[in-house]
């Protein structure tokens, strides 16, 4: 087995397998932020490899190299489905993590199904990561990865990035098990979250639930027995994205015609207005609707001059909240269309499916103003991949307050999202912005963005991990 010096563990792998009618397998970039984000970063690392979920129930395929990186496929058998990804890991951290958007459901078969799928992603890590390499675990399905692989491996150094929001301690104390999901991440040397309100959170419920000692961002986590106390530190690190591959497809010229021939496509309107999600509760997709019924109610938007494009990437279609979701989105689209289409055209164009990057851009680049109204997200990559992708200085991001990515653009149209009445006097105020200072918006938003792309948040983080101390020598 080939030993690698930088391990990266996530439930997913960048890639899904896929069977074809035929019974061949073909292999799809996975949908979502952290695999998007992480991608590009690892393949820029010599000797990298990536422990993950290969997509699909059982058996999982032998490890293989894409994209110059070795993966190692975790199997998940339909009981670990259930029970770790839709249950304890969707069901229960996805809506307690993201202020209680939907009921948490709590069950306590769920539990013991999240512990061993955990184990499964620690030991795979554990086996194939070099003497005093390091392992950079993923996001809420892994909470209990790093001190797992910490008792098997304490010469390597651990880090844990949480991709999600980190709730306030008076919602994280809920959690049955709260303590030991606490315990999993302290195994890590560096946690890292996205909003300095993450790592407020995250210290204050240790400090709160486990009593331990918090001294700024260092916890000290007590030695027990033989085991030394050992240091913890956590810290803020926004994610972003690889721009120099924004910038790629930008210049290229056939994308540019396909961002013409999209506004052709929907009729050369006067605007298109965009909104991009995986179809997700935690997205305000319903206050976006919602508001937008009103302006077509209002006579505020001519739905001949101007079409609401929203792709709804699908997204764990066994879970009951986005079932229910799915439906009264695409009730409320087709009431919507039914009121206010003109013949022959959508007021909202609605597409249930998911895009390749090439396809992205060119939306991104025919629009005119993307809504990002995330009632609760930890980063949201939507809105700078928007802008990014416009180099030409036009267009307007509305930004819900909610979103991580707040912090970092305060020059976007910032909204609270559940006031639906200043959601409509954004999107309008957006629609009627003067291209100067359109200019001015995205100059400064671009500004922010390209200056701090993925790679160097990787880069930071993992220096920040590297600096943390000296990991044990490798036992013999
Ligand atoms: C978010 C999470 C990721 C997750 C992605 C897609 O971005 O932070 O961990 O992979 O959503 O969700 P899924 O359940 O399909 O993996």
């Amino acid at each position: 087995q080939e030993l690698h010096d930088l391990v990266v563990v996530a439930n997913r792998l960048p890639v899904d397998a896929k069977t074809l009618p035929d019974g061949a397998t073909e292999w799809v970039t996975s949908p979502g932020g952290l695999v998007t984000a992480m991608e590009s970063v690892m393949r820029n690392v010599d000797s990298a490899a990536w422990v993950g979920w290969a997509g699909s129930p059982g058996e999982a395929p032998e490890p293989f190299r894409a994209d110059g990186m070795d993966l190692y496929p975790v199997s998940l058998d339909a009981t670990d489905i259930e029970k770790y990804y839709e249950g304890f890991s969707n069901g229960t951290l996805w809506p307690l993590y993201h202020d209680v958007i939907v009921d948490p459901a709590y069950h306590r078969t769920w539990w013991d199904t999240y512990v061993s799928a955990n184990r499964r992603f620690a030991k795979a890590a554990a086996a194939v990561t070099a003497p005093g390499g390091t392992i950079w675990v993923h996001d809420y399905q892994l909470q209990l990865v790093p001190e797992m692989i910490r008792s098997e491996r304490p010469d390597v150094r651990i880090g844990f990035f949480n991709h999600i929001p980190f709730p306030p301690v008076e919602l994280f104390s809920q959690l049955p098990k709260r303590n030991q999901v606490l315990r999993g991440l302290l195994g890590a040397d560096l946690v890292g979250f996205q909003r300095e309100s993450d790592t407020l959170n995250f210290l204050a419920s240790v400090r709160h639930l486990l009593g331990y000692q918090v001294d700024q961002r260092t916890v000290t986590v007590p030695g027990i027995g033989a085991v030394e106390p050992r240091d913890v530190i956590a810290g803020t690190f926004p994610i972003s994205l690889d721009t120099q591959a924004v910038t790629a497809l930008t210049d290229d010229p056939e994308i540019q015609e396909r961002a013409r021939q999209l506004r052709h496509d929907l009729g050369d309107p006067e605007k298109v207005v965009l909104g991009v999600d995986r179809l997700d509760y935690t997205k305000g997709i319903r206050h976006r609707l919602k508001a937008w019924g009103e302006l077509l109610n209002d006579g505020s938007i001519d739905p001949r001059e101007t079409v609401l494009v929203q792709v709804a990437t699908p997204s764990r279609e066994r879970v009951d909240a986005y079932r229910q979701l799915r439906d009264e989105v695409e009730l409320t689209v087709g009431r919507i269309n039914g009121d206010h289409a003109p013949i022959g055209r959508p007021a909202i164009s609605y597409l249930h499916r998911s895009f390749n990057r090439r396809d992205m851009t060119a939306l991104y680049m025919a629009a005119d103003v993307v809504l990002v109204t995330a009632l609760r997200d930890g980063m949201n990559l939507v809105a700078k991949e928007y802008v990014a992708s416009r180099p030409d200085l036009r267009g307007v991001l509305v930004l819900s307050e909610f979103a991580g990515a707040a912090d970092e653009l305060r020059a976007a149209l910032l909204v609270n999202p559940h006031d639906i009445d200043e959601l409509k006097s954004a999107a309008l105020r957006a629609l009627s912005m003067p291209e100067e200072e359109q200019e001015e918006m995205m100059t400064s938003l671009r500004r922010q963005v390209l200056d701090h792309d993925v790679q160097s948040w990787a880069k930071h983080f993992l220096d920040e991990l590297e600096a943390v101390g000296e990991p044990a020598p490798p036992s013999a």
